[in-house]
């Protein structure tokens, strides 16, 4: 036995010296990954056994199985002091490789033996979190208050690990109590619904663990996203092109779009601050999404300089408003630079009318954004693209592909008409550990340095596979297929005896108050809409308890609470449309 455990250590020794780690050290073959990790553990634990039994006069046999099992609860646990404890004046004098009590020879976690808990987590996953949470006659939510929810949760971190099996509960768990926002009946934000495709990349992007800052680390998600930017651009309608990033959230192309369109107009910032400038105003409608005061808030222009522009009864800017309004920014001695209009807002779905607001842009050389984050989608439909006439005048876009055309979280695209690097000047900061300018190949594929995060996911991915599978004209069916949705369901609610429309949409928001009996025989009075403000928060806290559906409520301006329906899925039908004016009934009619 002693003289086998010192072949072993002198092969091992001659192995880890030789630099040749990967060919066999017992059959002086090459090895596969696999198996070099499996022969490397195995070895390890063959000293381990050996080095245990050195006082014991007989030598346990150690089975392949058995040096896996201890392999991978030695690897599991990471107990590195094992050696220390067992050490020998044998294993001294040969042993492997041990700093600050830490044992470096081979590796300390083994991936192998991971491979079954990572499919017992899949099919978790499939069953839980895919097939039941898109059937329709699962909850939607199995809702719990925060007390409830820690106490089940048992959220405390702690010093020990947890049992593969008590981890596999929690997977479980964590879905269990979660929201299916891909359940047909979850109507409550602006994305929805499952995508399979979109779905799959993710769990790639997950798998692989991409950053997309340099072709080096992501060379297929960098030609990808390139992909992606050029054909978006194209049924923007630029046709010159563009330039464009993905990044994590409209809101956050939103902040892209004013930091650009300020860069654009005083260039000085970026290196003087606030200072190389005069005020500068930024005009939005009212219907706007809350992102562009943020943004505002957050790069030091001031929420009170944005210039809130009214909208129309349809909740579209009146751009006759807009331009008194810009008037006034000049007499007040501030400097406009940039006109936010939205394709689709984030409430009423209504489309501000980009054609005018261009026209005043370009009388006032101001920048024009187009938040199309919920919108966009529309621009895939023949049908419907009119709703967006004149976005390709546009500077800037933001498009959401996660939202309407149910891209997996997050896939959100900031795009530029700009060709002439304008997106990259305003942003770049040339670190040189990442986009050193004399690598081996072509440095104009490291597009990170055009972002303002350092790591980032590959998005676009997620809709390019979709893409890919579904072709535009998918897309555009589905598009197609929302909208009309959205126009059924606003019949019915037209005819049904206790809905009232806030008005016809336009997109696939529909919006409308719930009337109880109680209050069906009252006159439109401050008192009526008093007692029906109060209407929808209990019936959304009935839905939410009875985890049947759910759907968003809000106030807006001087409405009193209504409810708010979005339309997305393709899984969505007829069906549950009419379920949603049952239910919404059945939980509200004693009020
Ligand atoms: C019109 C509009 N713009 C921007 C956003 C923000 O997008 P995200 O949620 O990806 O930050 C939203 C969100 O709903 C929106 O409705």
């Amino acid at each position: 036995m002693r003289l086998g455990l010192l072949l072993l250590l002198a092969c091992l020794e001659l192995g880890e010296g030789g630099g040749n780690g990967e060919w066999s050290r017992k059959s002086c073959q090459p090895l596969t990954v696999r198996q070099r990790y499996q022969e490397e553990v195995c070895i390890n634990t063959d000293i381990l056994l050996s080095l245990r039994n050195t006082s014991q006069t007989t030598v346990t046999t150690c089975t392949a199985a058995s040096k896996l099992r201890i392999a991978s609860t030695m690897e599991g646990h990471m107990k590195e002091d094992i050696l220390s404890k067992n050490q020998s004046p044998e294993a001294e004098t040969c042993s492997p490789v041990v700093i600050d009590n830490v044992r470096l020879n081979g590796p300390a976690l083994n991936i192998n033996a991971t491979e079954s808990f990572l499919h017992q987590a899949m099919d978790i996953i499939m069953e839980d979190a895919v097939k039941k949470a898109t059937d329709v006659r699962e909850k939607v939510c199995e809702w719990r208050s925060p007390e409830q929810l820690k106490e089940l949760l048992d959220l405390e971190l702690k010093d020990e690990g947890e049992s593969e099996t008590e981890i596999l509960q929690r997977c479980r768990d964590a879905i269990k109590y979660s929201v299916k926002t891909t359940h047909p009946r979850f109507f409550n934000q602006l994305y929805a619904g499952m995508e399979p495709y979109s779905m799959v990349a993710s769990f790639i992007t997950e798998a692989l663990k991409p950053s997309l800052y340099t072709y080096e680390v992501a060379p297929v998600f960098t030609l990808m996203e390139q992909a992606v930017l050029k054909k978006m651009i194209e049924v923007i309608g630029w046709e010159e092109g563009g330039d464009g990033i993905f990044n994590s959230g409209g809101s956050l192309s939103n902040m892209y779009a004013v930091n650009l369109a300020r860069y654009h107009h005083s260039p000085d910032i970026k290196e003087l601050g606030l200072s190389a400038t005069q005020r500068l105003v930024l005009f939005t409608s009212q219907e706007c999404h809350y992102s562009i005061s943020k943004a505002a808030a957050f790069l030091g222009i001031g929420t009170k300089n944005v210039y809130v522009v009214p909208s129309d009864k349809r909740g579209k800017m009146i751009p006759s408003a807009l331009e008194e309004l810009i008037k006034k920014a000049k007499t007040e001695g501030a400097a406009p630079f940039m006109v936010n209009a939205t394709a689709g807002t984030t409430v009423l779905g209504a489309f501000d009318p980009i054609e005018e607001i261009a026209d005043i842009c370009e009388k006032y050389n101001l920048w024009l954004h187009v938040d199309a984050c919920w919108g966009g989608a529309a621009l895939m439909s023949k049908k419907h693209r009119h709703l967006l006439k004149g976005i390709h005048r546009a500077n800037s876009v933001a498009w959401n592909p996660h939202k309407m055309l149910m891209a997996c979280l997050q896939c959100c695209a900031f795009m530029v008409r700009d060709k002439t690097g304008l997106l990259q000047r305003c942003y770049s900061a040339q670190a040189s550990y990442l986009f050193q300018q004399d690598k081996f190949y072509d440095v104009s594929y490291d597009t990170g340095d055009k972002s303002i995060q350092c790591s980032r996911k590959p998005d676009a991915f997620k809709f390019w596979l979709m893409w890919k599978a579904l072709g535009a004209k998918e897309m555009e069916k589905r598009v197609d297929r929302a909208l009309a949705m959205a126009k059924y369901l606003t019949q019915e609610i037209e005819k049904r005896e206790g809905f009232r429309l806030l008005m016809e949409p336009e997109y696939t928001n529909v919006c409308f108050w719930y009337i109880p009996p109680s209050l069906r025989n009252l006159p439109d009075s401050p008192e009526f809409w008093k007692k029906l403000h109060e209407v929808a928060p209990v019936v959304k806290e009935r839905m939410m308890k009875k985890g049947s559906m759910m759907v968003g409520y809000q106030p807006h301006g001087d409405k009193a609470n209504f409810f708010r329906m979005i339309i997305i899925s393709p899984q969505v039908s007829k069906r549950d449309m009419d379920f949603l004016l049952d239910e919404i009934h059945n939980l509200g009619k004693d009020l």
